[in-house]
């Protein structure tokens, strides 16, 4: 008999990060494989979807405006409930350390599915640094029964955790995989997101492109980020600010109010995912405190600020390409100034790197599951 696999999924990131084992695992006969997305997110999600062709069995259907953590957990593993009652998988994959993960993860448990978690082990063993995603990862962590880790690195911390080796398996990140089956889709890319960019933006200029939404930067973090990046358009009139801003309240009101009506500072939709990662191409610096491009910029060789004081990828500040700026304003200020005006500093930074993996994280899942 077919082993039955679940994968569930509900953010932007994890969307991306799950749609190339997605696609294979549905083009394997050995196993019958289903999508569940709890749409956790939706606009975001719904474009993902969308690129990578892929269609969910079950739709949740979650989003509420400003939703809030409880409701939010409490809705994940009670709506599963009939999914899993009804499928009955041997396994419930589930990514990373959304919400979605955490709450996925117990409900798999309950199901009495083998869970196996992707993108298992990172670590900054601050609960509170990110929020509540720290917390996430550990619990599903605990929960797992198969540890996917995208790096050396993240084995060890699971190892300090007392997980079993034979259970852990060193992947590389499947943002490589999606990265490297989407790059000839993005060159000489065409779409409505293209467009609207080059009618506003002179490429001609240096891009710094921005995106941030941790919820330990919502409040003063922000304020304090708006700050540094209007500082850094008005000292800067040949530089262009690109940011896509995240759709969450307390993102979009904090950037809109701040920021809007700065010449060189442009404010846009959330792009789809190959439109941005087309814009990281073009662009001369990231700065952001988003996980996943911390990951995708290093081989796209970018140089990456990151606004916040830990990380759980330390494998690009080992190489790096990713700085700590944290989410002080002069402290971004001077760090994005030292990287236009010192070129040798810029090109160190810019060099390739690539810790992440080599794309073929779900071929090695794939494998591993098949062999058990
Ligand atoms: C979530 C994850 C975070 C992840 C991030 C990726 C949690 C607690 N947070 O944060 O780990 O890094 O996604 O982006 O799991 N919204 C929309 N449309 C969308 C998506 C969001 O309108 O397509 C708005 C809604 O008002 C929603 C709010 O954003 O209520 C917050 O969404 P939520 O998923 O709770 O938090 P994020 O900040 O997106
Ligand atoms: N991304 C996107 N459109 C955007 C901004 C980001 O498709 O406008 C992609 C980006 O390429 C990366 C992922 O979204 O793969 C990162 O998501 P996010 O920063 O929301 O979450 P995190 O990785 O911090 O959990």
């Amino acid at each position: 008999m077919k082993k039955k696999n679940l994968i569930i999924f509900g953010t932007r990131p994890e969307a991306i990060k799950m749609a190339p084992l997605v696609r294979q695992f549905l083009s394997n006969e050995k196993f019958k494989t289903k999508v569940c997305v709890t749409g956790q997110h939706r606009e975001m999600l719904e474009q993902v979807l969308t690129f990578f062709h892929i269609v969910p069995d079950y739709n949740l259907s979650l989003m509420k405006p400003n939703q809030n953590l409880y409701n939010l957990t409490s809705e994940v593993i009670s709506g599963l409930k009939p999914i899993l009652d009804e499928f009955s998988p041997d396994f419930v994959f589930v990514h990373g350390d959304t919400t979605t993960t955490m709450a996925a993860s117990i409900a798999g448990f309950y199901s009495g599915a083998k869970v196996c978690h992707v993108e298992a082990g990172l670590r900054t063993n601050n609960m509170l640094s990110p929020f509540p995603e720290e917390m996430n990862r550990q619990v599903t962590g605990r929960v797992a029964t198969y540890h996917f880790a995208p790096t050396l690195k993240s084995q060890d911390n699971l190892l300090l955790e007392n997980i079993i080796k034979e259970n852990i398996l060193v992947t590389g990140n499947t943002v490589i995989d999606a990265l490297l089956e989407s790059s000839n889709r993005v060159q000489n890319l065409k779409n409505e997101d293209v467009e609207a960019l080059n009618k506003t933006i002179d490429f001609k200029k240096r891009i710094i492109l921005v995106t941030g939404h941790r919820r330990e930067n919502h409040g003063q973090g922000f304020i304090n980020i708006c700050t540094a990046l209007k500082e850094i358009a008005l000292q800067n009139p040949d530089v262009e600010i690109v940011y896509p801003v995240h759709l969450n309240p307390n993102v979009l009101k904090p950037v809109n109010e701040l920021l809007k009506n700065i010449k060189n500072i442009h404010l846009v939709k959330p792009l789809s995912y190959p439109s941005f990662v087309w814009l990281m191409n073009k662009s001369y610096l990231i700065i952001t405190d988003s996980g996943g491009v911390q990951e995708e910029a290093p081989s796209l060789g970018k140089p990456v600020l990151v606004m916040r004081d830990t990380t759980e990828r330390p494998e690009a500040v080992d190489a790096g390409t990713v700085i700590l700026v944290g989410t002080e304003t002069q402290k971004i200020i001077s760090e994005t100034q030292e990287l236009l005006n010192n070129s040798e500093r810029y090109a160190t930074m810019s060099s390739l790197h690539n810790p992440y993996g080599d794309g073929k994280a779900c071929e090695r899942i794939i494998t591993f599951i098949s062999n058990l």
